[in-house]
């Protein structure tokens, strides 16, 4: 496990940005498009296959620019709104033991650490590259020393399908936008029962994905957690958004 050192006062913690390939796809595909469709029209006489050529390549920029919007958008507000809706939903006493499954830079992990007092939160990841901008366990050490959470906030590099920890270690088990990554479909029930087996009795899960989360409420449901429904949080996230709230019985 990794404790972060200290950073210099005024620097800014960075979550970075999901997906960063996908995002990258979708603004070059948006230029490429609309210069395409304007060079097209300006320079080829019209014709039924010229205009339907513009059409599609018209259209093509409008749903790759509006995909690049929402997930800038996402990745510059909607997240935090996201992570403390969460967070509020735990309603945090103070003296919990927390785990962030996918904590990549560290958003749930450093908001629930800041959320303690005597309790303790440790981000569990594999840093793929692929899933967030900047994905390394160093992005995460220094968030959490720009948040000044080193006390109570560590990292560690473990497998959501294989969680190195007791059964029942902890009071809340968080989860945002990693589970889809888990691949092949059985790896993510295996992920579930992971979080099930983890929770102390009477602890909390919440699992928040950019897909229905109904698979994996079913997933919780069959490792034996009372769960509160797979619910859409588009408005809070300011994209699509869906969260299932578990509870380990007793
Ligand atoms: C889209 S990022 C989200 C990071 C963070 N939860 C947030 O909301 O900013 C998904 C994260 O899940 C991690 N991840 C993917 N598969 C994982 C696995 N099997 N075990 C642990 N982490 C995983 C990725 O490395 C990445 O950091």
């Amino acid at each position: 496990m990794t404790r972060a050192g200290s950073v210099k006062a005024g620097v800014q913690a960075d979550y970075g940005i999901d997906a960063p390939g996908i995002v990258a796809m979708f603004g070059l595909s948006t230029v490429l498009s609309t210069a395409g469709a304007t060079l097209i029209g300006w320079l080829a006489s019209p014709s039924p296959l010229i205009i339907f050529l513009v059409y599609m390549l018209s259209l093509a920029a409008v749903a790759s620019g509006f995909l690049f919007i929402v997930m800038l958008v996402y990745a510059r507000s909607g997240k935090f709104r996201m992570r403390d809706f969460m967070l509020d939903e735990i309603g945090f006493r103070g003296d919990e033991r927390v785990l962030d499954i996918g904590s990549g830079a560290g958003l749930l992990l450093v908001g629930a650490a800041k959320r303690l007092t005597t309790g303790g939160a440790i981000g569990i990841d594999i840093w793929k590259a692929s899933d967030l901008s900047n994905n390394l366990a160093s992005t995460a050490e220094r968030n959490i020393a720009i948040e000044n959470v080193g006390g109570s906030a560590e990292i560690l590099t473990a497998d959501a399908c294989d969680l190195p920890f007791a059964d029942a270690t902890f009071d809340v088990v968080l989860s945002l936008l990693c589970l889809h990554n888990i691949e092949p479909s059985e790896r993510r029930v295996q992920a579930c029962r992971e979080i099930a087996r983890t929770l102390k009795p009477g602890g909390r899960a919440l699992i928040a994905d950019y897909v229905p989360t109904a698979a994996y409420e079913r997933a919780l449901a069959a490792s034996g957690l009372e769960t509160e429904g797979s619910r859409r949080h588009f408005l809070v996230a300011l994209g699509p958004m869906w969260m299932v709230a578990a509870r380990e019985p007793g």
